[in-house]
């Protein structure tokens, strides 16, 4: 099965009434990890690389370990997906390797700290879409900004998506599917109580842009006994909440069909890793820590894909290609 665009998966999440998750990658055993959770429960993947994620793996490593996962899943549609691009060159470096699908954070600026006005925001997205939709790649934006950082990314501060520039931003751009800012911050540390997330927010732009398909960063629900593994054996992660997940079927529900999940499959390789180290202090091969690790991450995600409702859809459609989608953007 070829990879195919964001666009599609997306949109027969829409049509089907389920989400789909995008968890991060930065190594072989993750890709592993989520490959086999898709196959297990016969969904369809999106398996994102952030720029950290590309840097750390020194960009051509992790494309090819990806095109490795994919050519072991030939009966999974599974699109390769740049998270938080900073900039039209990031973007065109996304996907000059291949990646079928990228995303263009313009809610910050390059230096991925300082928020952007709207109309930076529509130029740089707008700019991206321009590159990519004549060769079939699929474009995400973002408006509103996440709380959190992350490797040095994001501002820190919450600015929830105003649904009025939503819709403008929508139609202004372009895009593929559109993140919106509904209260939730990337990493471990996002709610000390359990949150009440602005779900009308999803409400109000699905209204007016139904065909537009709405993504929920910061997804990860920080699950107590994971986070449990992980103190059990010498770590000192504090105590928070994450996104509870009755609350993202309920955006599922709503209209979001992409769901960014990246901390909790952090925590639960930590905690493998760590229960190996703290039980066989004298273990010193890498595969002995790094496997069970797998195998935890593994089972993390193929829950998440039956709870977000994205198992048992991978064989609905008959997966399209770039130039399928060159053609689609092109009759627009
Ligand atoms: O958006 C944030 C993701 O969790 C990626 O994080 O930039 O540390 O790779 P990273
Ligand atoms: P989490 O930190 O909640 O896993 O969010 C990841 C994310 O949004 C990646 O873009
Ligand atoms: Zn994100």
């Amino acid at each position: 099965m070829p990879l195919v665009p964001l666009r599609q998966i997306l949109d027969e999440a829409m049509k089907g009434g389920y989400g789909v998750g995008a968890y991060n990658v930065n190594n072989m055993e993750q890709i592993q990890a989520i490959m086999s959770a898709a196959a297990e429960t016969k969904s369809p993947l999106i398996v994102q690389a952030s720029r950290g994620a590309l840097k750390y793996s020194r960009m051509g490593y992790l494309w090819h370990l990806m095109l490795a996962g994919v050519e072991e899943n030939p009966d999974i549609p599974v699109c390769v997906h740049l998270d938080h691009g900073n900039s039209l060159e990031t973007a065109k470096e996304a996907i000059e390797l291949g990646f079928t699908s990228v995303m263009i954070d313009g809610s910050l600026k390059e230096d991925s700290k300082t928020p952007t006005t709207f109309e930076e925001n529509v130029a740089v997205t707008r700019s991206v879409v321009e590159f990519a939709h004549p060769l079939g790649v699929s474009v995400e934006g973002e408006l509103g900004t996440l709380g959190g950082i992350e490797d040095g990314v994001g501002s820190g501060e919450i600015h929830l998506t105003d649904p009025g520039p939503g819709v403008d931003f929508i139609n202004a751009t372009g895009i593929d599917a559109l993140a919106l800012a509904i209260g939730t911050s990337h990493g471990a540390y996002k709610f000390k109580k359990a949150p009440t997330l602005a779900m009308d927010i999803i409400d109000k732009v699905k209204a007016r842009c139904p065909e537009t398909p709405l993504v929920m960063h910061g997804s990860s629900s920080v699950p107590p006994e994971l986070v449990a593994i992980v103190n059990k054996h010498g770590g000192e992660m504090k105590k928070s909440m994450g996104v509870p997940m009755e609350q993202i079927q309920t955006g599922i529900k709503s209209g979001i069909c992409k769901v960014n999940v990246d901390t909790d499959g952090r925590i639960a390789i930590t905690g493998a890793i760590r229960k190996v180290f703290a039980e066989k202090p004298e273990e010193f091969d890498p595969r002995k820590y790094l496997g069970p690790a797998r195998d935890a991450l593994k089972e993390v995600i193929a829950g998440k894909m039956r709870d977000f409702g994205t198992a048992g859809h991978s064989g609905d459609y008959r997966p399209m290609s770039l130039d399928d989608m060159k053609k689609v953007y092109a009759s627009k």
